[in-house]
């Protein structure tokens, strides 16, 4: 049978309502991609799970499947997220695909143009906030109290339980759990599902690494991050809803969440490229906190089986690239021309 997205795959795991109407993309299903020339240098077994292959192009994929299908199941229809910009794109597509109406709200020039445009694409109703993503969490926090609006962050337990399954995958794909799971940290979603979805799996147990930037790194800091920055803007996150989760899940697996500087989040960007994967610059972050804490000794891969989640595409976050980059050069469209500047 042809694949049927991940509540079909996975549903008998997830703890969803009877009343869910499964809307899917066929998200999910990403593949784990092995890294010979870092694994070599790292003297490890390292591998990519490449969440930007889901149908939006990141990993929210997967938890807005299980959050959708329970909002249309239960008769919602508007549904509302706060967002960094790839939540916005995931919901605006699910709820598209459920035939509800979406309401994102981001903050205003921090969202980078391949997120905004999926939005727009999509049909969401785009509102900018003046302010940053926590500020726009309250804000649909508050709303979704008072009217019947469904809320789709992953403060929705659905977004977690769908967001469990990349964890299942990565098991199922390796005969068990990695020695080291490496991830990006925002608004801390995500690594609270690994963590949940590896314990539930029962195949072993990872280490996680969690990573966020400098600039915005509330948990590595023990205090909220009023004005975060970095050049993450998916991870641009002062605030984290489920941050006890994060803590909780770090210690619990014998590992930690550190911080990475925005220079060495781009480096390992560019490594990946350099492998032929290219993912948006906050997933880069889980490969540049495995890097950092080798490069200083903390870190032992000797032989480790380690799995690095890249979140997001490359092609989300197209300008960060284009603006650090020359020109491509014009010539006339003549083969002279070209030898003579393959030749230079
Ligand atoms: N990587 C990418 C590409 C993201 O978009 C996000 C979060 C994260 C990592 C962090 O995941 O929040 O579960 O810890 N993006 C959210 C959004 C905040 O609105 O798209 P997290």
């Amino acid at each position: 049978m042809t694949y049927q997205g991940l509540i079909h795959r996975y549903g008998q795991y997830l703890d969803l309502p009877a009343h869910i109407k499964t809307i899917s993309l066929l998200e999910g299903n990403t593949p784990l991609i092995p890294m010979p020339r870092l694994s070599r240098e790292l003297g490890c077994e390292l591998f990519i799970k490449f969440e930007g292959l889901n149908p939006t192009g990141s990993f929210k994929d997967r938890g807005m499947t299980a959050a959708i299908s329970e909002a249309v199941g239960r008769g919602a229809q508007t549904v509302i997220c706060a967002s960094t910009g790839n939540t916005a794109a995931s919901a605006a597509a699910y709820a598209a695909r459920a035939g509800l109406r979406s309401i994102v709200l981001i903050p205003e020039g921090k969202v980078a143009v391949g997120k905004l445009a999926g939005a727009i694409a999509y049909g969401a109703e785009v509102i900018q906030i003046q302010g940053s993503f926590d500020d726009a969490l309250s804000l649909v926090v508050e709303i979704t109290q008072k009217t019947p609006i469904a809320l789709v962050n992953s403060i929705n337990p659905f977004r977690i339980e769908g967001q469990k399954t990349a964890a299942f995958e990565i098991c199922d794909d390796l005969g068990s759990a990695p020695d080291w799971l490496c991830l990006p940290v925002g608004n801390a979603g995500n690594i609270t599902s690994y963590w949940a979805g590896f314990k539930q799996y029962q195949k072993g147990l990872p280490q996680v690494l969690g990573v966020q930037a400098a600039g915005a790194a509330p948990l590595v800091l023990g205090h909220p991050v009023e004005k975060p920055e970095t050049v993450a803007t998916a991870i641009r996150i002062g605030k984290p809803a489920r941050g006890e989760q994060a803590l909780d899940a770090a210690q619990e697996s014998k590992g930690r969440i550190i911080a990475v500087p925005d220079e060495q989040i781009l480096s390992a960007q560019r490594i990946l490229a350099e492998e032929g994967v290219w993912v948006e610059p906050a997933s880069a972050a889980g490969l540049s906190g495995l890097l950092a804490e080798s490069t200083v000794g903390k870190f032992e891969a000797g032989g480790k089986r380690i799995v690095v989640v890249c979140t997001g595409h490359g092609m989300k976050d197209p300008s960060i690239i284009t603006e650090s980059f020359k020109s491509p050069k014009v010539i006339p469209a003549n083969y002279e021309a070209l030898i003579g500047v393959i030749e230079e």
